[in-house]
């Protein structure tokens, strides 16, 4: 018989049981004034987020996989076009390379940080590369001086997937902002998330914002009139108005979310075999993955049994991208990607959110302490 979760990987309503009575008259208020796309809401929240990372332009959209799309097709990135990304990601950050009709071209990661080893980028650039998509993984925040100083050299764009990492730093500014374009996802187990789906574009170019604007509202330059094949990505007014709310606790919650990642690396050190995920500067702990690298024991069956004692894990992610059947056309051996394929196999993400209690890490830590003693 299957136990119940009691300590979830996460749990988004306890967050809105804080919030709701900010948030419910809010969405009463937003419904009522009768303009529900685009508007003064959606463009309030464009700006505070611009500011919040630090950049003049932000260009709300639906959904951070669309965020990634525009940006890349922004670029003017299609057929024929390479664009060098990491093998060990959720699928989004790939497909949206693949939707434009360019190629991914995927590498190796460094396992300790679990993003795309810069090493492996510079010999995988060619002339046909046109952008990098740096993933600043589980919050953890890419070497972003030394890759812009890489992709400078060769004369290619860089696209941050800031998915996971609203609220990182890379030496004290914000992912989003040391990029051609930042890509930013709202879904709601994100440091910012909303009540349903939502992404934003951040950018210094204001020939790149408009030509954003352009794309997400189908291609049009004035109403009725398409310069371009766009799409409909909107960000609704109801999501921007609660993001802007929530936009004023992020820093408070990236906090908690610090404190809690302290506490885990206390709470689990020296078990023989259970790899911590280092800290590092500007992290912002969106997951806390550790990998479970035994012989006697696989992740899945740790997993398991943490499940049969009520908590709640996760994998992000078990198959590397190269490897899913969706990329099997280009190919890839596993001997191209090992650590990528060594740490899909090791993950396990603890639960983590701002809200979880002290007493319920501690739980966590001891039944992981039980199974792996
Ligand atoms: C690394 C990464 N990139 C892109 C996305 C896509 O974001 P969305 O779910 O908002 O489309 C996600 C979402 O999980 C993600 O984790």
């Amino acid at each position: 018989m299957p136990v119940a979760t009691t300590i979830p990987q996460f749990d988004l309503t306890r967050q809105y049981r804080q919030l709701e009575p900010l948030l419910a008259p809010l969405v009463q208020k937003v419904l009522a004034g009768g303009v529900y796309i685009g508007g003064e809401w959606v463009a309030a929240f464009e700006q505070a987020f611009a500011n919040y990372i630090g950049v003049p332009y932000c260009v709300s959209c639906n959904s951070g996989t669309d965020a990634l799309y525009l940006a890349l097709r922004a670029l003017d990135i299609g057929p024929g076009d390479e664009v060098i990304t990491s093998a060990f990601s959720f699928i989004a950050t790939a497909e949206a390379i693949s939707l434009t009709g360019a190629t991914p071209v995927f590498v190796d990661i460094e396992p300790e940080t679990f993003n795309l080893d810069l090493n492996h980028v510079a010999q995988r650039l060619t002339p046909r590369t046109k952008a990098v998509v740096p993933v600043h993984l589980f919050g953890r925040p890419v070497d972003m001086g030394r890759l812009l100083a890489l992709a400078h050299g060769h004369g290619v764009a860089v696209v941050e997937d800031c998915a996971q990492a609203t609220g990182s730093h890379w030496q004290g500014r914000p992912v989003g902002s040391w990029g051609t374009l930042g890509c930013f996802s709202f879904y709601p187990t994100k440091n910012l998330g909303t009540f349903g789906d939502g992404g934003a574009i951040t950018t210094r170019d204001p020939e790149l914002a408009q030509r954003l604007c352009e794309l997400k509202n189908h291609g049009q330059r004035e109403r009725y009139c398409s310069v371009t094949v766009g799409v409909n990505s909107r960000l609704d007014a109801v999501q921007a108005a609660i993001l802007q709310v929530k936009l004023g606790y992020l820093d408070q919650w990236l906090a908690q979310r610090r404190r809690l990642a302290q506490r885990y690396h206390e709470l689990l050190a020296d078990i023989p075999g259970l790899v911590l995920p280092p800290d590092g500067p500007g992290h912002s702990w969106n997951q806390y993955t550790v990998r479970l690298a035994r012989d006697d024991l696989t992740r899945d069956e740790l997993r398991a049994q943490l499940q049969q004692m009520g908590i709640g894990t996760a994998v992000y992610y078990p198959v590397s991208l190269p490897l899913q059947p969706v990329y099997q056309f280009l190919q890839y051996d596993p001997a191209q990607i090992p650590q990528a394929v060594a740490v899909s196999q090791q993950v396990l993400s603890l639960p983590l959110f701002p809200e979880l209690t002290e007493q319920e890490q501690v739980q966590v830590a001891q039944a992981i302490r039980q199974v792996l003693s």
